[in-house]
């Protein structure tokens, strides 16, 4: 079996829900807590064993670029003014040169779309996808739950699952199982955004996956699909004829920052949760809610 290396982590999308600021902000450059969404989870894939990451790009949004790369000027000031702690975890948190790959997407066909733009440099082996809006706290972190499973299922694809709002499954990626026992269960289909009362489950696919690369030959002929976009969901499902498909219901919580109360969440609960602001945090919050 072979081992997860890469990941692929679109960020080309529009960003509609985080308008006006996803305008001309990269929404995933938005920042939760003292560092953008893309930080979060690339720290994620890192931990996860991750050794190259792979960018799906689009118009407006270079920041991402500049942001992982040396700013040569900020880290001479901050040497000279020997502020080291900072110096040295931005450094810390440089990729190495090689590690990262930039792939442009030219227009939001959808996440379907993103992820094959990313098939020469992915090539012929498993990888991961993390959809950088999706926070997920957890430890161990999300994708390495989920290349825990893949290894334990002896390949496969795997999909991170989790359950839905009441009432809310037809706003998402819904998977049907084959039986539910314990947190990893063999699916037997999934469906995106199901009319209401029609889901097979309630749980929803939250964004993080480990694919194998015959998903790319998928995504050439699938059709368009919710939205006129070309729809990740649609590709795994045909995939699913030919390969076993896993969902696990991962251990953590989950913050949808593509959507502002989501994101407003993050922030307040990740502060919250920080040695170094916690208390600070605390203490000037809980005033707006005496
Ligand atoms: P979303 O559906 O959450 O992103 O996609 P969006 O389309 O930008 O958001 P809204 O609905 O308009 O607010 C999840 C991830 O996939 C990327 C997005 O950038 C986001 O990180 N994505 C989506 C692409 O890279 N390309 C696409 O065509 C669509």
């Amino acid at each position: 079996m072979q081992r997860v290396r890469k990941a692929v982590l679109p960020v080309a999308g529009l960003g509609t829900r985080m308008l006006p600021a996803a305008k001309t902000v990269a929404k995933e450059m938005l920042t939760v807590v003292d560092r953008p969404l893309i930080h979060h989870v690339m720290s994620e894939a890192r931990a996860a064993g991750i050794e190259h990451f792979v960018l799906v790009t689009g118009r407006g949004k270079g920041a991402m670029e500049d942001y992982f790369d040396h700013h040569v000027e900020l880290e001479e000031t901050l040497r000279a003014k020997n502020k080291t702690a900072i110096l040295d975890e931005l450094l810390a948190d440089l990729p190495k040169a090689g590690e990262i790959s930039y792939v442009r997407q030219m227009a939001p066909h959808g996440l379907g779309h993103a992820v094959w733009c990313a098939r020469d440099i992915i090539g012929d082996e498993p990888f991961a996808v993390l959809l950088p809006d999706m926070i997920m706290d957890a430890e161990p972190g999300a994708t390495a739950q989920a290349i825990k499973a893949f290894e334990q299922t002896d390949g496969g694809n795997i999909i991170l699952v989790e359950p839905c709002p009441p009432g809310e499954a037809h706003k998402y990626g819904i998977v049907a199982l084959d039986g539910q026992d314990g947190r990893l269960n063999r699916m037997t289909g999934m469906v995106e955004k199901p009319a209401p009362g029609t889901e097979p489950s309630n749980l929803f696919i939250s964004g993080r996956y480990v694919l194998q690369p015959e998903i790319f030959k998928v995504l050439e002929t699938v059709e368009r699909g919710a939205g006129g976009e070309i729809q990740l969901t649609d590709a795994m499902a045909k995939l699913m004829g030919e390969q076993p498909f896993y969902a696990l219901e991962y251990e953590g919580t989950t913050y949808d920052c593509g959507d502002k109360i989501g994101w407003l969440r993050a922030n307040v609960a990740l502060a919250l949760k920080r040695p170094d602001l916690g208390e600070a945090a605390r203490r000037a919050l809980a005033p707006l809610f005496a």
